[in-house]
């Protein structure tokens, strides 16, 4: 199915070029949604920008822009209005046949894009040698919708960890692992227990003791060296660190198909970047490092700036790996846009490296490799989020402490309603209700901004919130428990009819959806999705509360029953592709 909003923009460039002539094939009719519901659902603007072209009045170029323009199928009569607006309303019976269109279908209308690319969202990529903490928050929540979203729309999505997985923090575990699991390298069953206690333990050794020190420096050398058996025990903590996020993951929701693709796994072709960008003659050696000297990036002295790729010991640095990877993902992966949620801080790095790539021709104008930026999640006191003791929060905890006060606020409901519920519901609501609300209260937030972290604004019924949803969703289905209602067998011949204003809001919202995706593919702000959700949400409250439906007649029954299924199935769609699940009761 096309896009109202697609349909409308070729007919009226159709129409530009039938009265203008072929030179206005590369105008613009600038449409857009109305800012008022008075002037109609859309407005093109487009006859301002072109007064000057055309040498016309605005008002004259719309009017003869209207001769020429046949949009009957879908509005009503359109006007010019002020200045040379071009005012559009749709139609009842449009909107009623849409709406019957995406009732039959399960993409609710949303067609797979015609040019699907290959995409790769680099994410959450942590630094395995330490526990997850609040900084991967963001990351996991935004890369995991971002993908969804672009795989749902057709895109050919890898999900690639770039797990910093390499170098000097893994001295120390592997000198514990040698000295207090001897066994772990003969391939015996082992039990670490989780990261955390490992890398505690490990830490105490290395702070009190400088012999331990040494072993962990040595175990770095021969990490680097390639020595077999500390490549073995360096794998050991690899798997230990990746079992132990995996569970977070899981426990997140986010989608099993992430791979852990490494820093590690980009190693062995370092040596060779190197050697490309000395071919490109892009090298420049400075105080016996290599580097790159970029454009555009000057030090406090005003001279420009160096991105060193390989240090005057021999050693390689995260600028290197990422060019590698860049390179990688260019000529193997064959990628047509690389995502990456990283945080903001990170800003510089990623330019650095895009330029790196571009000059020597590995990122070219096929391919778009984009860093979206994140803002930092910061506590009350308007600092980056701690824990009690002063370090970033971690994690598991934020994620327990949510799912723990959603379970509370359910214990207290049940208590108020006098319900009962079985242990298994009170566990399943409290999850998907916890963990939905840290992922909405973050995806809610345009991702380049900082936001405070609130357990009580993100678990309110109240708002642009999961819960709010997530009732929304509930409500309709206690329309069709209360009903007895079978929504899939409404049936092909039940119809929409459209006459209260309130159902008219709703449809109009609920043929939207298809728009606010291809926005989000475009800019990548998934937060217009959530502002999409919440926006329906509240119309479909509106309406809920304005038009009976079990009570009323048909043909309004049947058709306003199909409105609330649409709104619930949108909901549920929507929500799935942010990564957060729905209820039938909570
Ligand atoms: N491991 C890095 C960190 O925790 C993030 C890596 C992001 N991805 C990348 N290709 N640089 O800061």
């Amino acid at each position: 199915m096309n896009s109202t909003l697609a349909l409308l923009r070729s007919r009226l460039e159709a129409a530009l070029v039938a009265a203008f002539g072929p030179d206005l094939a590369d105008a613009d009719p600038v449409l857009v949604p109305a800012s008022n519901p008075k002037f109609g659902d859309y407005q093109a603007n487009g006859a301002m920008g072109l007064a000057k072209r055309l040498g016309m009045a605005p008002k004259a170029i719309a009017s003869q822009l209207l001769d020429h323009l046949d949009v009957s199928d879908l509005c009503d009569p359109p006007e010019v209005a002020g200045p040379g607006f071009i005012n559009l309303r749709l139609k009842p019976e449009y909107l009623e046949a849409q709406l019957k269109a995406i009732q039959a279908n399960p993409r609710l209308g949303v067609a797979p894009v015609a040019n699907p690319k290959r995409v790769i969202v680099d994410y959450p990529s942590p630094n395995i040698a330490k526990e997850m903490h609040v900084g991967h928050l963001r990351p996991c929540v935004i890369g995991d919708a971002l993908a969804r979203i672009l795989e749902f729309l057709g895109h050919d999505v890898l999900r690639l960890s770039h797990i910093g997985d390499w170098g000097t923090p893994f001295g120390m575990l592997i000198a514990y692992l040698r000295e207090a699991y001897p066994d772990a390298l003969a391939g015996g069953e082992l039990d670490l227990g989780d990261l955390a206690t490992f890398y505690r333990a490990a830490k105490k050794r290395f702070d009190e003791d400088t012999d331990f020190q040494e072993a962990a420096r040595l175990a770095v050398v021969k990490l680097q060296a390639g020595d077999p058996e500390t490549i073995q025990a360096w794998k050991v903590v690899c798997d230990l660190s990746n079992r132990t996020n995996r569970k977070i993951f899981d426990l997140m929701g986010l989608s099993p198909k992430i791979q852990e693709r490494g820093e590690s796994f980009y190693n062995p072709l370092l040596p060779d970047v190197i050697a490309e960008l000395d071919r490109l003659g892009l090298l420049v050696e400075d105080q016996g490092a290599k580097c790159v000297f970029l454009d555009g990036f000057t030090n406090k002295e005003g001279k420009p700036l160096p991105l060193i790729v390989q240090k005057s010991d021999g050693g390689y640095n995260y600028a290197t790996t990422d060019l590698a990877a860049i390179r990688y993902r260019v000529t193997e992966d064959r990628v047509q846009r690389v995502i990456y949620p990283v945080g903001a801080e990170q800003i510089n790095h990623f330019a650095q490296i895009f330029q790196v790539g571009k000059r020597a021709g590995w990122i070219t104008d096929e391919t778009e490799f984009v860093h979206t930026p994140l803002g930092n999640i910061l506590g009350e006191d308007g600092k980056k989020l701690k824990s009690r003791s002063g370090e970033a929060a971690r994690l598991v905890d934020l994620l327990e402490e949510a799912i723990a006060r959603a379970r509370a606020d359910l214990e207290a409901r049940l208590t108020e309603e006098n319900r009962t519920e079985s242990e298994d519901f009170i566990v399943h609501v409290a999850n998907v209700v916890g963990i939905g609300a840290i992922k909405y209260a973050d995806l809610s937030q345009n991702r380049t901004s900082s936001y405070i972290f609130s357990y009580d604004k993100m678990l309110a019924l109240q708002g642009n919130t999961a819960p709010y949803m997530l009732y929304a969703y509930v409500r309709v289905q206690g329309i069709s428990r209360k009903g007895g209602i079978d929504f899939e067998a409404l049936g092909d011949n039940s119809r929409v009819v459209l006459q209260d204003e309130a159902e008219f809001a709703l449809a109009k919202s609920l043929l939207q959806f298809d728009e606010v995706l291809s926005a989000v593919e475009a800019d990548l702000l998934p937060n217009r999705l959530c502002e999409y959700l919440f926006d329906l949400s509240k119309t479909f409250n509106q309406f809920y509360d304005r038009c009976p439906i079990l009570q009323a007649e048909d043909p309004q029954r049947t058709s306003r029953l199909l409105l609330a299924d649409l709104t619930a199935r949108t909901i549920k769609l929507g929500l799935s592709l942010l990564g957060i699940q729905v209820l039938e009761r909570m």
